[in-house]
């Protein structure tokens, strides 16, 4: 009874449409996203306004933001249960980021090891946007007094600054955010490249052998795992010395529902060859009705327009909500 009567908590996340997504987008996050839409009030967002932190080609950038909206349903996000929407269309985002910047530190900003690292990468570019990328993922996140946000180890760092920005706020001016977790999901779902097991599986990876993509074909998504780096002996089991065998059950497991453990145990005294070949058709099986609709979703321009223009509006309504709120805690004149 108890649960049927209490609000079911809040979800926020979202991805940068930074190209296909891969094996380790699906297993690592959207896989996660799509079993939390049951027992929670999710929004999921495409981050176009992160995206130009770094150079994008405008015509790319608006084709890969569609593109990213589309792999998300295909992969199973569901429409009907979750609010789905493009960052750029809630004006909010950007106008609470300004708010929130006023309550950053400089010092805070510094240390964040995404802008390090990514200011050693666009050395040439490093722009403001760049040092206040965090200020505007809290926005995006205490927009919609989110209470659990599933993101990838990389991320915890900006949950932490969202976590103390939106203290920060709620001490000098009262009781105005939900401060908000991070979400971590089941274990096991970092997935690493197949030919350089020791590097997280990513679509920057020079050699495309190393990454799949969900929507690669089953032929190809074969052939990858075919090729797919092991190591000399012939023991199929996890462990620190093999990051290649592990990485390949680990895929598995999540792609089964087992747990590494069993996936181990299922393979033992097994070869190499057949192995692969197993890991490889249990990932085309289950990513080959994700293909499929999303080649029937590429078709339906005017479904799609529908879902992202709705999405918008369901998002804009409760960010504005809270924008209302801060901009009176603040002292703006009301209007
Ligand atoms: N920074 C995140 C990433 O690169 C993307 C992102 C932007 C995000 N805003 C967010 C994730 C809010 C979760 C919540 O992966």
């Amino acid at each position: 009874m108890e649960q049927n009567i209490e609000k079911k908590k809040r979800i926020f996340s979202g991805m940068q449409p930074s190209g296909e997504l891969t094996l380790g987008n699906y297993l690592g996050a959207l896989k996660n996203w799509v079993g939390l839409q049951d027992d929670y009030e999710c929004i999921y967002a495409i981050m176009n306004m992160h995206a130009i932190t770094v150079r994008q080609d405008p015509a790319e950038l608006r084709k890969r933001s569609m593109e990213v909206l589309m792999q998300y349903i295909a992969c199973g996000v569901d429409p009907e249960k979750s609010v789905l929407f493009f960052q750029s269309h809630v004006p909010a985002h950007a106008e609470l980021a300004w708010i929130l910047s006023c309550n950053t530190q400089m010092g805070e900003l510094s240390r964040m090891t995404q802008f390090k690292d990514k200011s050693q990468k666009h050395a040439d570019n490093i722009n403001a946007g760049l040092f206040t990328y965090p200020v505007l993922m809290a926005a995006d996140i205490l927009l919609y007094q989110a209470d659990l946000v599933p993101v990838g180890n990389d991320q915890l760092q900006h949950i932490e600054l969202t976590r103390d920005v939106a203290n920060r706020f709620n001490f000098h001016y009262g009781e105005t955010f939900t401060v908000p977790e991070p979400y971590i999901g089941k274990a096991g779902a970092r997935v690493m490249s197949l030919q350089s097991p020791e590097n997280k599986m990513s679509k920057s990876d020079p050699n495309p052998n190393g990454y799949i993509w969900i929507l690669d074909s089953e032929d190809v998504i074969i052939k990858k795992f075919k090729r797919a780096v092991t190591d000399s002996d012939t023991e199929i089991r996890p462990g620190a010395d093999k990051p290649g065998v592990t990485n390949l059950l680990t895929i598995y497991a999540a792609v089964t529902g087992k747990t590494v453990e069993e996936a181990a145990a299922e393979f033992a005294g097994q070869g190499y060859g057949t192995f692969k070949m197993a890991v490889g058709e249990a990932v085309a099986a289950e990513l080959a009705p994700v293909r499929k609709r999303f080649e029937e979703l590429s078709k339906d321009k005017a479904y799609v327009e529908e879902i992202y223009q709705k999405g918008a509006e369901i998002a804009g309504y409760l960010a504005a909500k809270t924008l209302r709120k801060v901009y009176k805690k603040v002292g703006f004149v009301a209007r």
